[in-house]
């Protein structure tokens, strides 16, 4: 069975891009596949966050990756900061990668413009990320479309790591949506969808109760004229509805078309607001009983490190003979 690792940041709160563009495949090809998904709390501290705050956020992201349906008998759900590889992986491999490719990547660019304080973490953050999935001889990692550059980095590093140091990791590929990979921000359609949004009207949370969902749905942001057509360049706004709907429906994005040619904006909003609330009811319905009772995460979190370290442990010790580390014994 091909091996998938995957990894979502600790938000605490999950919105619909996370869920469509990888979540979502997460759960469905847990039988055909030998899942590994972590809550990667490391990389919550590239910026400014509140330490008395990302323990509860990292609870709650993997309490949603559970209400979501990973099932813990067929994933290894795990935190990053419960397997110590991932930190020592890191290290060596920011001695493959090159400052310059490095600076060139688009979310240190983003990321960066955005902060006071550039801490070196944001910079090394796709190291980290290349290190979570070079731990796992991992096969395929499925993200959404804002990951690509991250995970050809983490293919690039693989390759350059073997060469100059024989064959030693196995090399991954990066798997994509054919709907949802690029969610975009409701009131901001042409920026993809995210927690950090100024407008938090934009961006739909997998807990917004069923009202608020319609109400941002509803005035989402729309283009001029009055047809419903997917051409994300020439109208995002209504592009995003259809993909939305055509995801939360489980239909492609061609039949949401044909099924909203000749209907207005308005019809097409209501649909895709009904839509978003009954695909996420029995999500909500399985949060809810799952914070009644705390201690069922923290035995998953547990049992998923363990079995996650008995992974990563003998591909760490292939690695560290392969770069010349003298043994401890
Ligand atoms: P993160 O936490 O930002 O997002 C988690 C997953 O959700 C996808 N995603 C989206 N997909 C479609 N439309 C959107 N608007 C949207 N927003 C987010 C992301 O592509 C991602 O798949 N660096 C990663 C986490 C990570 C990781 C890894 C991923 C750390 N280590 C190793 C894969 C393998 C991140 O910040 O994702």
């Amino acid at each position: 069975m091909a091996r998938v690792f995957s990894g979502i940041q600790p938000t605490g709160d999950m919105h619909l891009g996370n869920y469509l563009g990888a979540v979502q495949r997460w759960v469905a090809e847990q039988d055909e596949r030998d899942a590994i998904h972590c809550v990667v709390d490391l990389h919550a501290m590239t910026v400014a966050y509140e330490p008395a705050e990302l323990a509860e956020r990292t609870r709650r992201t993997a309490m949603l990756l559970l209400a979501a349906g990973i099932d813990p008998e067929r994933t290894i759900l795990f935190v990053q900061s419960h397997v110590r590889v991932h930190t020592e992986l890191t290290w060596v491999l920011n001695c493959v990668a090159s400052f310059g490719e490095l600076r060139r990547m688009t979310q240190f660019k983003e990321k960066s413009e955005a902060q006071d304080f550039v801490s070196a973490g944001l910079f090394d953050y796709p190291v980290l990320m290349a290190a979570d999935i070079l731990a796992y001889d991992v096969d395929e990692v499925p993200v959404g479309e804002d990951q690509r550059q991250h995970l050809e980095l983490a293919r690039d590093l693989a390759i350059r790591f073997n060469h100059r140091f024989g064959d030693t990791l196995v090399v991954p590929r990066a798997t994509f949506p054919s709907v949802g990979a690029r969610v975009k921000d409701l009131q901001n359609p042409t920026a993809k969808m995210s927690k950090s949004s100024e407008s938090p009207q934009g961006t739909l949370l997998l807990l917004d109760p069923p009202q608020v969902i319609t109400k941002k749905i509803k005035s989402a942001v729309t283009d001029s004229g009055t047809d419903v057509r997917y051409a994300p360049e020439e109208k995002p706004g209504v592009s995003n509805l259809l993909e939305i709907l055509a995801a939360a429906s489980g239909t492609t994005i061609e039949q949401a078309e044909a099924d909203f040619a000749g209907s207005g904006y308005g019809k097409l909003k209501t649909s895709a607001a009904e839509a978003v609330v009954e695909y996420l009811r029995p999500l909500q319905d399985r949060y809810e009983e799952l914070a009644r009772d705390p201690s069922e995460v923290t035995r998953v979190l547990e049992l998923g490190a363990e079995k996650a370290e008995a992974i990563a442990e003998p591909v760490m010790a292939r690695i560290r003979a392969a770069v010349g580390l003298l043994p401890r014994s």
